[in-house]
């Protein structure tokens, strides 16, 4: 057996806009993801998050799902929306008796409530009036936001992540266009990110101030990063490697942990980079308490050698011509149903390369997990394949545990099936299937293997 370190933290995670549906109920204003759903094109056959898992009304039986298979932690987001309709202004009563009641649930079941800030549904009247992660005003309007979270739920909630994955947020909904907002520009990306960072120091910097020594909580942000392995062993390629994952990840976690983008896209992005004022530095220096990490695939990088700016051949790579990085992958590795490469060993080299630069901190894995389309069959779902999967990540992460790597705890994406964005509900990620027409979850093959991972504290 695997056995991980005995306060080890097993937990599944979840987002308001993919599960709870309820989208105008209980005074909830709309999100962008609302507004994003209804544009003919932007989301697989026109799908939404209107009714999603219907979590809203059924948490209740949901927490029973999770007390069954054993979960230690459960980490959810609050719908900014629910909480401030327009975004600002007093908290809406019915918003905060939703949570708080979620919160209650959990505790009531042993179940430690890992709390994300924003998960991407962001309040739309902030998009329409005030131009969303563009305007640097959204930093203060965020802490606002979070001053009334950690004021409301504060005493019950003792792990508290600002952002989900400001990554995705300016790439695929400012630079991509492929996620809300919805914009394509080779510059708007920059300063969305900008003002991301901004707003989770300006949140932080309330929770430490007001809330920390007598709530007695932690608070980080979740970045996302995939591997990148050189793809051969030249300097170039080695080097190229290097650069994408700074591109990626180093891009949101530098500023967190030292108050300063990489050297690498200050030279290359030039003035579509923005720089922090020393007010913003201050703040942004050590405001992390853990690194939250999401990780799902690996790609190989090679140094785009023959100069042509179109140097993305497959897959995440963000602004590909500012990096100069040809990703490619294997054909022999296999692949998830969103065409993601299966490569376990991407993901300790990944944890070993956040050791090393930010000088060992604790590490949480908020999400890992993969789609696979496997439903049921006489009332059963044996999705193999998943407990492969994971059984697989979670050896490397337990030999980048063994290799000296400080990760203390692991929630798998996802709970249960749900709204996977653009890609709406054709993409399984859940260890419970969701029968999205009669709502019935039927616990996956996966869902007995992690109940028994998580008794046994290994597998
Ligand atoms: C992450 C995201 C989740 C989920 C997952 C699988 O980027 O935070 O909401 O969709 O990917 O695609």
């Amino acid at each position: 057996m695997k056995a991980f370190p005995e306060k080890f933290l097993w937990g599944s995670a979840t987002s308001s806009y993919q599960i709870e549906g309820a989208w105008n109920e209980g005074g909830k204003g709309p999100s962008i993801w609302d507004a994003f759903c209804t544009v003919p094109g932007r989301v697989a056959r026109g799908e939404s998050g209107e009714v999603a898992c219907d979590h809203y009304h059924r948490f209740k039986d949901d927490v029973k799902l999770m007390k069954n298979i054993g979960l230690h932690a459960y980490r959810f987001s609050i719908a900014w929306a629910r909480i401030q309709p327009n975004g600002r202004g007093k908290p809406n009563p019915d918003g905060i008796r939703f949570y708080s009641e979620l919160i209650d649930e959990l505790l009531a079941n042993d179940i430690v409530p890992w709390v994300t800030l924003y998960h991407w549904d962001l309040p739309l009247a902030l998009q329409m009036e005030n131009d969303g992660w563009l305007n640097p005003q959204i930093a203060d309007d965020f802490a606002a936001y979070a001053d009334i979270c950690f004021e409301h739920f504060g005493d019950r909630v003792k792990n508290w992540i600002t952002l989900n994955e400001p990554w995705v947020v300016s790439i695929l909904g400012y630079g991509q266009g492929v996620f809300a907002p919805g914009r394509t520009s080779n510059s708007e990306p920059y300063l969305a990110g900008h003002n991301l960072l901004r707003a989770h120091a300006y949140a932080v910097d309330i929770y430490r101030r007001k809330y920390q020594a007598k709530q007695g909580g932690q608070i980080g942000i979740t970045n996302n990063c995939d591997w990148r392995e050189p793809a051969t062993d030249s300097q170039e390629d080695k080097e190229a490697a290097q650069r994408a994952v700074e591109f990626f990840l180093a891009w949101f976690a530098d500023p967190v942990y030292c108050g300063q983008y990489p050297k690498v896209m200050v030279a290359r992005v030039k003035d579509r980079l923005p720089s922090f004022s020393d007010k913003d530095k201050g703040l942004l220096k050590n405001s992390t308490d853990f690194f939250g990490l999401n990780h799902y695939a690996t790609m190989l990088a090679a140094n785009n050698t023959n100069g042509s700016r179109k140097t993305e051949v497959y897959g995440n790579g963000g602004l590909s011509e500012d990096q100069d990085v040809l990703l490619t992958v294997k054909k022999e590795w296999e692949k998830t149903d969103m065409h993601w490469a299966i490569v376990p060993w991407g993901c300790r080299k990944l944890l070993e390369w956040i050791d090393d630069r930010y000088g060992r901190p604790p590490i949480y894995i908020t999400e890992n997990g993969c789609a696979f389309p496997e439903g049921p069959v006489d009332g059963k779902v044996d999705d193999q394949r998943r407990v492969d999967f994971l059984k697989g990540y979670l050896s490397e992460c337990n030999q980048a545990i063994a290799n000296g790597v400080d990760l203390r705890g692991y929630f798998l994406w996802s709970f249960m099936d749900n709204f996977e964005w653009a890609s709406g509900y054709s993409k399984r990620f859940g260890i419970h299937y969701v029968d999205f027409e009669t709502q019935e979850r039927i616990p996956k093959a996966s869902a007995f293997w992690y109940a028994d991972t998580i008794r046994n504290n290994g597998f």
